[in-house]
């Protein structure tokens, strides 16, 4: 059994952020989304691991995540030139996957549930495919599947106008080796992809069998702003714990679980948990709120931020205001300016989202 994660692709919905990176290595709780779909895998006891990667941030994501050893595991990287499906990415891994069964996970995706027990349901019935599925409000953005009383997935179509049930198809599949032949069977869609329902659609076609699960807890699909302050906010709740290898002083008030990192100074704040704070960040005079992940090497003074995001390396100074619900990228510069006239001074960069009262 191997593992296939899925990193390439566009994240046209993250734009700006995914301008200078990749979405998959956008921090959740301070660690990158794509970390926790290695972890989950390996948890479930494979460890041979291949990770599609985009020309545009393939090498960001290499060096960040390495050869496996940090998850005890082999990472091989496959390089797809362009985004022409999920699919595609399948046909191209199929050097890496050879004839073994395979689950394949899209690296924006979060889900709290384990592997384990999908993974041996889908070995005892020696399925061609299991997908799994979660009950949504709006289905016309997702692939949807209908399904009989056993589990016997009938049909699946990719973002329904007129989807025939509220189950979406999550980011985690099972495959056999079979999936390669229903690829190779299958035509680029509408859109131009190889589309993967229609590689599994294929397979129930062909009489192979083909079943799925309801998936339990939560699942995130962090393909935009507010997906990454919610995957944020879930994990922090569920999985941080208090520790502090940095400085604080004595007039900082801290409440609830907080995590400060390495090198990192806490003067005269008020932090109420949960929050993470990375290492070698710089904070003074602030009150940091519920849900709020600082990455490394970030400045805060004079400033009130809550249930928000901050990437590495950004300085936030003097704003008197309180940020709430935004994600801030690495080495943003935000300050109150001097200058006279009186005004707002931006230099912004293509696809970013400002609200100003
Ligand atoms: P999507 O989120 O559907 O596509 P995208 O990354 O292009 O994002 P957006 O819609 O915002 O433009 O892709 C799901 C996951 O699969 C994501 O982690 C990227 C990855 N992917 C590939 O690796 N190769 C591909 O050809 C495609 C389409 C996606």
């Amino acid at each position: 059994m191997k593992a296939l994660i899925l990193s390439g692709g566009k994240g046209t919905r993250l734009r700006p952020l995914t301008y200078t990176g990749a979405k998959q290595l956008v921090p959740v709780a301070n660690k990158p989304i794509l970390w926790y779909c290695i972890e989950s895998i390996v948890a479930a006891g494979i460890t041979d691991i291949g990770i599609i990667i985009s020309p545009e941030t393939g090498e960001e994501v290499k060096t960040k995540t390495g050869n496996g050893d940090r998850f005890g595991a082999k990472i091989e990287y496959i390089l797809q030139a362009e985004p022409l499906g999920l699919a595609h990415a399948v046909k191209i891994a199929q050097p890496f996957l050879g004839d073994d069964s395979f689950i394949m996970f899209l690296g924006d995706n979060l889900i709290e549930s384990q592997l384990e027990k999908f993974l041996a349901n889908f070995q005892q019935k020696q399925l061609d495919a299991l997908i799994l599925l979660r009950q949504v409000a709006d289905p016309t953005a997702f692939g949807v599947a209908t399904v009989d009383e056993s589990g016997k997935v009938l049909q699946l179509v990719e973002k329904p106008k007129n989807p025939a049930s509220n189950l979406a198809l999550v980011g985690v599949y099972f495959f056999k080796n079979t999936i390669h032949t229903a690829i190779s069977q299958i035509a680029p869609s509408a859109r131009g992809e190889l589309e993967i329902t229609d590689a599994i659609q294929k397979l129930i076609d062909t009489d192979k069998n083909v079943a799925a699960s309801e998936l339990e807890g939560w699942w995130l699909d962090t393909g935009k702003k507010d997906d990454i302050l919610a995957a944020n906010q879930i994990v922090l709740d569920a999985r941080l714990k208090s520790k502090n290898l940095g400085e604080v002083d004595a007039d900082s008030n801290i409440s609830g679980r907080v995590e400060i990192g390495v090198g990192s100074k806490v003067t005269n704040c008020k932090i109420r948990g949960p929050v993470v704070i990375g290492e070698n960040c710089h904070l003074e005079h602030a009150y940091i709120g519920p849900y709020t992940s600082i990455s490394d090497r970030v400045t805060i003074i004079d400033t009130d931020i809550e249930h928000s995001v901050i990437l590495n390396d950004t300085n936030i100074t003097g704003i008197h205001q309180r940020i709430v619900d935004s994600v801030l990228g690495q080495r943003v510069k935000m300050q109150v300016s001097p200058k006279r006239p009186q005004a707002l001074r931006f230099l912004v960069g293509d696809d970013s989202q400002l609200e100003i009262m």
